[in-house]
């Protein structure tokens, strides 16, 4: 039988290692075997493409290029990894997925919905994941988290406007789809972990 995708999204500092975590110790106790992915990255290609994409540039980093390195880690993935797992019946929940291009490349970047659709169709035929959490965090909040934890990266560092952008793309898209699921990443940790437990035993017995 096919195994299932799920992913969890959000702005830096939203929370997401501890939900996935949580996600994977649930579908253990359910004796679901599962991997986990991170994107963009995953494979030795793809995480070459992390460390390109992250680093800061002596020179300008176009939209566009920023751009289709997200969707030329993300094939490698698929090929590599995610769609062989699933075949075999294993799950896979993913730390990011198509949603943050949407979000931060779309939104953020204010890339045109046609570039966006060009490319998620090359690299996803239509293919998308089974249930997504995405963890809502305001920028400023998610951003002090994350200075918390080091330097930031090239992304981090574009500026309070661009996460606004992304949040705002990642609300209306969430609103748009039964399939993901808004959580308050700004309550007490508890209450956020209680919200995923909840909704991931809701789709285990769907
Ligand atoms: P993270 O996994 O540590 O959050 O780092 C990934 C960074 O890459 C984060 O700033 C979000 C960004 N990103 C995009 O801009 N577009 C994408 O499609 C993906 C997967 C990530």
């Amino acid at each position: 039988m096919q195994g299932k995708f799920i992913v969890v999204e959000g702005l830096e500092g939203a929370g997401k290692s501890s939900v996935i975590d949580l996600i994977v110790a649930r579908l253990k106790k359910a004796k679901i075997n599962c991997i986990t992915t991170r994107e963009p990255g995953g494979t030795p290609m793809a995480e070459a493409i992390r460390e390109c994409v992250k680093q800061p540039w002596q020179e300008q980093v176009a939209e566009e290029t920023e751009l289709m390195l997200m969707y030329a880690a993300r094939k490698q993935l698929m090929v590599n990894q995610i769609l062989p797992a699933l075949a075999s019946g294993q799950w896979v929940v993913g730390d990011r997925h198509d949603l943050s291009s949407q979000a931060y490349q779309g939104g953020g970047r204010q890339i045109c919905v046609k570039t966006m659709q060009m490319l998620s169709d090359i690299t996803l035929n239509g293919f998308k994941p089974c249930l997504t959490l995405y963890l809502d965090v305001q920028p400023e909040v998610g951003l002090e988290r994350a200075k918390g934890r080091g330097a930031l990266d090239r992304i981090e560092l574009s500026g309070l406007a661009f996460f606004e952008r992304t949040r705002q793309r990642y609300l209306e898209l969430a609103a748009a789809d039964k399939r993901i699921i808004t959580i308050d990443a700004m309550q007490p940790i508890e209450q956020v972990h209680a919200n995923v437990v909840a909704t991931v035993e809701n789709f285990l017995t769907c």
